[in-house]
């Protein structure tokens, strides 16, 4: 398969699911590239916006998607680049957005999570995925050596999570 319909592949988490079909859904594929990551948080920014989140809660978002996307840019197509998935869609009065690539994958996930580790060091301190974590209400990872990672996160907004 040549690299350009690889990419067109169903992703693992994202597949072939509806996330575009419904009112509330997009699916953005790009390459894993520096450039794009200002790319992925404005349409993130842009899709959390249309829940009533504060300003400081749409910047949450942005920077937790922001910093997964980081990493399949860095960690995910040593030496090379490939494809990266963001999708998102409005669940439970909240945003529900996968970022997902098709690289190396994580081997151990537990010790990746721990605030200080990096696989890379100089600038790299390790605190992505504890500051990622700390910005949504819910930050899952699946990822399987060889095959690649799906993070899925979900925020709700703080207004909307108040009892009525
Ligand atoms: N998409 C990915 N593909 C492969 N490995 C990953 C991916 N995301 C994270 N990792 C692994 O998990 C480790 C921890 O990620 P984390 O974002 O917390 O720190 P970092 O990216 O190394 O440093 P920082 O985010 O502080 O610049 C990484 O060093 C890398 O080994
Ligand atoms: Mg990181």
């Amino acid at each position: 398969m040549s690299e350009i319909q690889d990419a067109h592949r169903p992703a693992r988490c994202v597949g072939p699911e509806p996330w575009a079909s419904g009112p509330d859904g997009f699916v953005l594929v790009m390459a894993a590239a520096p450039a794009n990551l200002a790319f992925a948080r404005s349409v993130v920014a842009a899709f959390a916006a249309r829940l009533p989140f504060t300003l400081e809660e749409v910047e949450d978002v942005k920077l937790a998607v922001s910093e997964m996307v980081a990493n399949a840019v860095v960690h995910a197509y040593p030496g090379g680049t490939g494809p990266v998935w963001v999708a998102g869609r409005i669940r439970d009065g909240g945003v529900e957005i996968v970022v997902e690539d098709r690289g190396v994958g994580i081997a151990d996930v537990e010790k990746a999570r721990r605030a200080g580790y990096s696989s890379l060091g100089g600038d790299h301190l390790g605190i992505g995925f504890s500051v990622a974590e700390s910005y949504v209400d819910v930050l899952e990872v699946d990822s399987s050596p060889g095959e690649g990672t799906c993070v899925r996160l979900f925020k709700r907004p703080a207004l909307q999570a108040a009892p009525s």
